[in-house]
Order: structure tokens, then C-alpha cells, then sequence
């Protein structure tokens, strides 16, 4: 956990202690405000998980799914998807081993039917480290004003001492051996709603067939482009295979703090199977026009009363206008 801090932390040294948001922006123009100080702006590229690769292929419903939701990528047909795995961070070159690539994303799109898509955006920490915009503006900012020679205790130190959530959260994410070997979670709960209009509370998790990490120091001798690298060239030889989970709260579990894991007794249902089985030519030039965002959703999934997904929303649409 020290580790990923420090992996957080280490890319701040160049900053000096600053105060860089406009108080008067929305909360999330000054969350993307903070990460491009903190990591710089890069034309072209997303305010975090700027380094990623593109592939596509299908998905397939279980019958367990359409009882749960009347989704339309939920009712059984075989729906095309885009996918794009990604390391953490600002930084479009940044070591696919390193700390700050820590946690890995996975986002997708569902081309239904009809022409809408619905989207996925997940990641591999369990549970969230803040549990609204304004506290991970709050963070993130602290981060920002904590450079090498800041006094102790630093901002940093000073907000993780107040955020326990903060290190437990960095602490359930390492560096897998592949994309395709990564378990990756939904954090925020949506509320899914079957045909009779009966509502079920949710968090997503996405399982590889095998999950494989990496100790530490093996992880940072990997060459800088290991995981990018090797996803396509797996995928060329033989398709990968996710099966999206819904973990299914119980009533009293509460939704609406995405630091708050639900217990792990939970029933995990099986909504169905993700193949990836196509590279695109162009990756970069793919993930440019692609824009995910959390709450694209769809007749048959609701939002729940977790605020971070509007927040997550609204800060995506910045990072997508600055980067276009
Ligand atoms: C307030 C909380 C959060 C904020 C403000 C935030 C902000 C951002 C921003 C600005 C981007 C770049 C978007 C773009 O340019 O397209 C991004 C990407 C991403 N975020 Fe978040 N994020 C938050 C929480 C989360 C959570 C909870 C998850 C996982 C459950 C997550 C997973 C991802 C992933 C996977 C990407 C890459 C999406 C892609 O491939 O296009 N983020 N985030």
C-alpha cells in the first residue's frame, strides 16, 4: 500500500505547494484542473488513464440476467463491444508496472441494438478511496500540494490520516501479468429493473477466467509497454474471456458510499460472458475518439444514490473537450 502512495505521491515531486483550482468551477472542471497540474497536459490524451489500448468482440447475456433487468443487452442476443484497458494516471507513457499505473481500468461498450450503447467504466480497486467529487477533489489536491520537501506532516499525510478509506482502498490493487488476467470492480452500485418493475441494488464485478498478479519487484522490471503490448497479441492467438458479475445487495446494505464494500457473502450472479476476439489497426488513434463514461445507461439500469457517478460524468465530458 506504502508503495502506491508513494507511486502516487513520487510524481509530484517537480510541484511546488500551490493553490491551482478556481474556486468558482463546477467540482469536477476543478478535479481535471488538479490532475492536469499534477501530471501535465498532454494534447490528445485523458486527464487520468491516459495510456490504454482498444479491442473488440461480443457479449452474450445469461438467462439470469434478463430476470434481474429488462436491459436490451441484457435479453440474451449477441451485442458487439468495445473495449479499452488502461493504466492509471495522466501520463500517456507511464511504466505499465510502475505504482502509478495502479489501478488498471476496463471500459466498455455495449453496441445494442437500435444504435444506443451503454457503458462500463470499472477498475481494479475493490472500493473507492473517497466517497464524493468533492473529496476526491480534496485529495487530489492534496497530492498536488504535498511536493518532496513539503513540511511534515504533509496535505497528503495530513488527509489520509482523516481518510482511513485512503490507503485501505490503495491497498486491494497490485499489477497483474495481463489485462486479460485482471479482476476489475463497478465500485459505484446501480439499481437494475426487471420487466415486472421489480428493483434490485448492484455492483459490478468483471472476472478474468484466471487472475494473476505480480509481486512488486517483479512488476517494476517488466518493460515499460508489457501489459499494452501484450493484450493485442494475445488476443490475435486466442480470445479472451470476462464474465460480468453482479453482486447483489441485500436490503439493508446501503448504496450510496463507494467506499463501503457490501460483505463478501453476497450473492454474485452471472449476467454474462465478455469474448474478446479483435485487435483494431489503430489503437491510439481508436481510444482518441472514444469517450466512456459511467452513467450512459440504458432502460432497464438505474442510477442508485451514489453521488460519484455524476461527478464522474461531468469530469469525463471536461477531460473529452480538452483532449479533442
Ligand atoms: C469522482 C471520482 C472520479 C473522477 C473525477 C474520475 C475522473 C476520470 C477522468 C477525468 C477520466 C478521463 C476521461 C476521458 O478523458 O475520457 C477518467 C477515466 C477513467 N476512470 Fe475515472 N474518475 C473517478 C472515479 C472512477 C472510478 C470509481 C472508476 C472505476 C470504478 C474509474 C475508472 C476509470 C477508467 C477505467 C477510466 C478510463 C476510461 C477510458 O478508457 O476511456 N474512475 N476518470
Amino acid at each position: 500500500m506504502k508503495n502506491l502512495l508513494i507511486g502516487l505521491t513520487s510524481a509530484l515531486a517537480v510541484l511546488g505547494p500551490q493553490t491551482i483550482v478556481a474556486d468558482d468551477a463546477p467540482v469536477p472542471t476543478q478535479i481535471v484542473d488538479v490532475m492536469n497540474k499534477i501530471y501535465g497536459v498532454h494534447a490528445g490524451f485523458r486527464a487520468n488513464h491516459a495510456k490504454g489500448v482498444v479491442v473488440e468482440g461480443s457479449f452474450k447475456a445469461s438467462p439470469e440476467a434478463a430476470a434481474l433487468s429488462r436491459a436490451v443487452l441484457f435479453a440474451g442476443a449477441t451485442i458487439p463491444i468495445t473495449v479499452r484497458f488502461s493504466d492509471s494516471g495522466g501520463l500517456p507513457t507511464v511504466p505499465d508496472g510502475s505504482n502509478g499505473a495502479s489501478p488498471h481500468g476496463m471500459a466498455i461498450k455495449f453496441h445494442q441494438p437500435g444504435g444506443a450503447d451503454t457503458d462500463m467504466v470499472i477498475n481494479s480497486l475493490k472500493f473507492f478511496p473517497v466517497a464524493n467529487g468533492e473529496e476526491f477533489r480534496d485529495l487530489l489536491q492534496a497530492i498536488a500540494d504535498s511536493p518532496a520537501d513539503a513540511p511534515k506532516p504533509t496535505k497528503f499525510e495530513q488527509f489520509v490520516a482523516a481518510h482511513p478509506s485512503v490507503p485501505k482502498a490503495f491497498a486491494t490493487t497490485s499489477t497483474p501479468d495481463s489485462f486479460a488476467d485482471e479482476t476489475y470492480y463497478g465500485i459505484d452500485a446501480f439499481v437494475l429493473v426487471n420487466k415486472a418493475g421489480q428493483k434490485q441494488a448492484v455492483r459490478y464485478v468483471m472476472q478474468p477466467e484466471h487472475a494473476v498478479h505480480l509481486p512488486a519487484a517483479a512488476a517494476a522490471k517488466k518493460p515499460a509497454d508489457f501489459l499494452v503490448d501484450e493484450l493485442p497479441a494475445r488476443v490475435a492467438k486466442h480470445a479472451v474471456v470476462f464474465h460480468l458479475k453482479a453482486q447483489l445487495a441485500a436490503a439493508t446494505d446501503q448504496t450510496k458510499d463507494p467506499t463501503q464494500p457490501w460483505p463478501a457473502d453476497r450473492k454474485l450472479v452471472e449476467l454474462g460472458t465478455l469474448t474478446l476476439d479483435k485487435t483494431v489497426p489503430d489503437s491510439l488513434a481508436a481510444q482518441k475518439k472514444l469517450l466512456f463514461l459511467p452513467g450512459q445507461i440504458t432502460d432497464g439500469i438505474e442510477l442508485s444514490d451514489d453521488p460519484l457517478v455524476a461527478a464522474r460524468n461531468a469530469a469525463y465530458a471536461v477531460s473529452f473537450s480538452r483532449r479533442q
